[in-house]
């Protein structure tokens, strides 16, 4: 490598670490996982399938840099360990990053961890908890994860449908207060008929730049497209080194 080539590439990381530091140096806390509710009873089998994620609210979240993100989804499949295999797909130039990862069943039902979690670089734990469902028309789940060092949550408003009523909307702009966040991070993203077919939770957190994505391919949208799937995407402001 020429001494130009090695240069370049100091500066570029040193800058991708300046970045990182900025947009996390003044997170709001994450709340301890006991004051988070807990979906009552919750049942793996109904909470299967595919979900829209109507809202979406973090303490990395910024409502001015997502402007108007896109909406995208997330399906569930129950393995019969009660692992479940999430699998995402998302638009980005012109093409679909579509990956699947397990969420594994935790201390009690409706908790979940990251499964394999060593495959990716910098993610030392990854919490998940349904918040509260009712299976056929709407969830709230929350996301907790420490990476380098840093804590990071998350609350997603996911619908079973594109649209939810405004109670449904108002209850999750309370329950994401009630988390600590603000209305500078709390987003309704906009669903867009494209023509492919977009999914993605959690893609923003796994997709950073230098980070590995296990069992990703890249195929496009359409060998996806089954039908009554989602003409969707998850913009590419939301993907981008965002935590
Ligand atoms: C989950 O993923 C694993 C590994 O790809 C696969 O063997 C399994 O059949 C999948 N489970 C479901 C329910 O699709």
């Amino acid at each position: 490598m020429s001494l130009g080539l090695l240069w370049l590439g100091l500066t570029l990381l040193g800058a991708l670490q300046t970045q990182a530091q900025d947009s996390s140096s003044n997170l709001i806390p994450a709340p301890p996982l006991l004051r988070v509710p807990l979906q009552p009873d919750f049942q793996d089998d109904q909470f299967q399938g595919k979900w829209y994620t109507v809202g979406l609210a973090g303490n990395a979240i910024q409502k001015k840099a997502e402007g108007q993100g896109k909406m995208y989804t997330t399906t569930y499949e129950l393995n019969e360990d009660g692992s479940y295999n999430v699998t995402s797909t998302l638009l980005r130039n012109q093409r679909c990053d579509h990956w699947v990862r397990t969420f594994v069943p935790s201390f009690q039902p409706g908790q979940f961890n990251l499964g394999n979690i060593k495959s990716y670089s910098g993610i030392q734990s990854y919490t998940v908890r349904v918040a509260s469902t009712d299976y056929n028309q709407f969830a709230m789940v929350f996301f907790k994860k420490v990476s380098n060092n840093k804590e990071y949550f998350k609350t997603t408003l996911y619908g079973r449908t594109k649209e939810l009523t405004p109670k449904l909307k108002e209850d999750f702009v309370r329950f994401a207060k009630s988390l600590g966040l603000t209305d500078d991070h709390i987003v309704f993203l906009t669903p867009i008929g494209n023509g492919l077919e977009g999914e993605g939770e959690g893609t923003q957190e796994l997709a950073r730049p230098g980070t590995v994505l296990p069992r990703k391919d890249l195929v496009p949208c359409s060998s996806h497209l089954r039908g009554g799937w989602p003409k969707s995407f998850l913009g590419a402001s939301l993907g981008s080194g965002r935590p």
